[in-house]
């Protein structure tokens, strides 16, 4: 175990995930827990991260400086330095010129950190304050134009990096974090998918105990499938899935993800068809949050009654309902729990939130700590369908966000055969893994167009296809005019009311990447 203490940058978890790269076991901690906290966990070495204030401020995080006195091998990250320099002897000040991006650094020694290493690194800076004195001990091992980039005490295991390694700016970061990880502190490099697996569904199975029940709302995306996946591994048929049909789901989804959840996942599966009440809620609105607040209600609402009489009936059998599943992944818990505070609504995602007051449901979230890709690695070793896997990310209000102005079930029909053919175009020229969406959107504009002999009237059809890491910003593609030929030629000679098509390029920010 290597354990990572937190002093609040927004890439601690970064770290963790580079570590989990190569196998290796790691677990982020408040830079204030207990000492003998840390120490209970046995670790190979401690990292300590960076960090948004300076070692002066009052509202500096705290850690107990006698992590700096236990002999396990230590590596500071930015404010790590910062601290490590403060709390052994030496001085920090702030930067005459603070760095921010790229820097170049060259490395003055030898040292078992940047083993095989090049002598100039390319990496990410991102500080205020920087070391003007030394703790005693130390030597400077690497540094920039302008400052020092890197430290050690060798004799005392201790290693800093002003830089941050953990992102991908950094290009050598991985074998420096490597390089600490398993050469300097020997961390036995056996954390696997399997292992998470094995751990987790331990986990999970002690936690529900023998006779608990465990409900779980499926959207038929990755996260949720996996998630659900690994609790049905802990507790078989104690764990009910529900599936809602909004009626704004893809063409054929509602059965394709009935079957594949029953025949290949082994789910216990609730499939419910409210496609008729969405409908009904969504007609006449026109305006985006609306249908996405109509949408979210209704989805609550529908999952409150199934889970009701799920919960009733576990109750009439003596058993009871306590726990509720849910796919959440690491980036969803970074966005609501800004240090910022609450960033600003651009549009309002919806959750299960509304649950009924007396089944105090505990939540199971066993991809918390997870990214998205290693998600879709647990879900290979669980032998889950490259289907569901490899799928792309859909929203959960659906088409709803994207047919402009009214959704009605003509117009839902409508997006759906040139959202299939869209999807089945790029399938076909191999491109819907490397893109991390693609699909059609329906506008309200209706144009000329000529037909054979025939004036026709009909809607236009935008295309969208984005390149993205983390759905957080993203470029449009540049799709082969092939592949856009096949889609627009298919979508208007194939769909009923579509005569035109368009394609969207514009990036993330300033658009995004839903229409609505
Ligand atoms: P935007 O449109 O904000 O979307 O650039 C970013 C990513 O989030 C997806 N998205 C949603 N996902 N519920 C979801 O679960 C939603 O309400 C929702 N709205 C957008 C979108 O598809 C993209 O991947």
């Amino acid at each position: 175990t290597i354990v990572i203490l937190d002093f609040g940058s927004q890439y601690t978890q970064l770290i963790a995930r580079r570590i989990r790269e190569f196998n290796v076991f790691s677990v982020v901690l408040p830079c204030t827990t207990p000492l003998e906290k840390v120490l209970e966990l046995q670790p190979k070495g401690i990292i300590l991260s960076g960090g948004p204030s300076s070692v002066y401020d009052d509202a500096a995080p705290k850690a107990d400086p006698a992590v700096l006195a236990t002999g396990l091998p230590l590596l500071g990250i930015c404010y790590g330095l910062q601290f490590m320099t403060h709390h052994l002897g030496g001085n920090v000040v702030p930067a005459p010129a603070r760095e921010y991006g790229h820097a170049e650094v060259e490395v003055l020694q030898q040292s078992a950190l940047f083993h095989g290493l090049p002598q100039t690194i390319d990496v990410w800076m991102s500080h205020g304050d920087h070391a003007e004195t030394l703790a005693p001990g130390f030597q400077i091992i690497a540094q920039t134009k302008n400052a020092i980039a890197a430290l050690a005490n060798e004799d005392r295991r201790m290693w800093a990096v002003q830089f941050h390694p953990e992102v991908a700016h950094t290009r050598q970061g991985m074998e420096l974090l490597k390089n600490f990880v398993v050469n300097i502190c020997g961390a036995e490099q056996n954390w696997t998918p399997a292992h998470f697996i094995e751990t987790t569904v331990a986990r999970i199975r002690e936690q529900v105990g023998p006779a608990g029940h465990a409900i779980c709302a499926l959207s038929g995306g990755v996260d949720s499938s996996v998630a659900a996946v690994l609790v049905s591994k802990a507790i078989g048929d104690r764990l009910t899935c529900v599936f809602v049909n909004n009626g704004v789901l893809r063409k054929d989804e509602f059965e394709k993800v009935q079957r594949t959840m029953r025949e290949d996942l082994h789910l216990n599966l609730i499939a419910v068809d409210s496609s008729e009440r969405f409908l009904s809620k969504l007609a006449g609105v026109t305006d985006p949050e609306k249908k996405r607040k109509i949408i979210g209600n209704e989805f609550i609402a529908v999952f409150d009654d199934e889970s009701k009489k799920i919960f009733e009936a576990e109750k009439s059998a003596g058993e009871e309902i306590a726990w509720l599943v849910q796919g959440t992944l690491y980036p969803d818990v970074i966005e609501s729990a800004s240090v910022h505070g609450p960033s600003h609504v651009i549009k309002s995602h919806h959750n299960v939130g509304g649950l009924p007051e007396d089944m105090k449901l505990k939540l199971i979230e066993p991809l918390r700590d997870l990214f998205k890709d290693e998600v879709r690695r647990i879900g290979r070793d669980l032998d889950m369908p490259a289907e569901i896997l490899e799928r792309q990310p859909f929203p959960g209000p659906g088409l709803a966000v994207r047919i402009l102005g009214e959704v009605s079930s003509d117009r839902v029909a409508i997006l759906q055969e040139a959202d299939a053919i869209c999807t089945e175009e790029i399938k076909k020229a191999g491109l819907y893994r490397q893109l991390w969406q693609s699909f059609a959107v329906l506008l309200p504009v209706k144009t000329v167009g000529v037909m054979g002999d025939q004036r026709t009237y009909a809607y236009t059809c935008a295309i969208r296809a984005v390149e993205s890491e983390d759905g957080m910003t993203a470029d449009w593609a540049p799709l082969p005019y092939e592949v856009l030929r096949s889609i627009s030629s298919r979508i208007v000679s194939e769909v009923h009311g579509i005569n035109r098509v368009v394609y969207d390029i514009t990036s993330k920010p300033p658009g995004t990447i839903e229409w609505e």
